[in-house]
């Protein structure tokens, strides 16, 4: 079996200021280099919202820190008369390596579409940056659908027309988990990731899927990071609140399987 090194992603959502990054980031190497001591294989990655990424870079580079990060969000065009918006090539020149594509709240809050999904995947790939895609079905979706239907026909609609050997991240995350307190348990998710990664295999080739990190997000915290980890096609989480918490989130890197 192919070995995929765990990736454990925060996602601070609009939370955590300039200055607050900074701290969280220094923090965060101190507890990285600490935690290679007992635990060296898995990558770490933050994604801030965009107006603190010139001052993570700043760390990152500096000290050559061994934490990944990426936006939140990017907008599908690469340049132009788009009030708002950053492009691909913004992030890119910021030094991020991912990009969070397709979260349940810009779905829900921003009405983003499948379309939206694919064309923003697109994007990023035209900017070197790899997509965390988000899917994940409602609690009435699951009642009407069962567990993979929703975020299997999300993935499929999203990756239409793309390259896989450009990279590519999947996170499984069921909205009804995410900020709820009420996470999936390590079952119900690795049973959608293996539905995840079937597709995978069908959309962009089995050995892209094999290599592809499927995540999942949902009120992941230390508590519980171990038991989905300890699953074989759960990759790693998307952890939200959690991953404001420094000492919280030092606890969730230091998963012991
Ligand atoms: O993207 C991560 C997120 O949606 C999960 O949030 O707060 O349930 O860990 P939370």
């Amino acid at each position: 079996a192919v070995k995929r090194t765990p990736f454990i992603a925060g996602n601070w959502k609009m939370n955590l200021d300039h200055l607050q990054s900074i701290a969280f980031v220094q923090k965060l190497a101190w507890s990285l280099a600490d935690a290679r001591h007992d635990f060296a294989d898995a990558e770490v990655a933050v994604f801030p919202p965009c107006t603190d990424l010139r001052s993570v870079q700043t760390l990152v580079a500096a000290d050559s820190l061994p934490i990944g990060y990426g936006a939140q969000d990017l907008s599908a065009y690469d340049s132009g008369a788009y009030t708002g918006e950053i492009s691909g090539a913004f992030l890119s020149q910021l030094g991020c390596g991912y990009v969070i594509i397709g979260h349940s709240e810009r779905r829900t809050l921003h009405g983003e579409t499948d379309a939206d999904v694919n064309a923003k995947i697109k994007a990023a790939h035209r900017h070197g940056l790899v997509p965390v895609v988000c899917v994940g079905e409602t609690a009435e979706n699951l009642e009407a659908h069962g567990p993979s239907a929703v975020p299997v026909a999300q993935l499929r609609a999203a990756l239409e027309g793309i390259d896989g050997s450009k990279g590519l991240v999947v996170a499984y995350e069921p909205v009804w988990a995410i900020g709820s307190g009420q996470a999936a348990t390590p079952a119900q998710a690795e049973q959608v990731a293996v539905a995840l990664r079937g597709l995978l295999a069908e959309l962009v080739g089995d050995e892209v899927a094999q290599a592809t990190r499927v995540l999942y997000g949902g009120s992941v915290k230390a508590a519980n990071i171990a038991s989905f980890l300890r699953e074989p096609n759960v990759d790693g989480a998307l952890v939200g609140g959690a991953s404001l918490d420094i000492d919280e989130f030092s606890s969730i890197i230091r998963f012991k399987k």
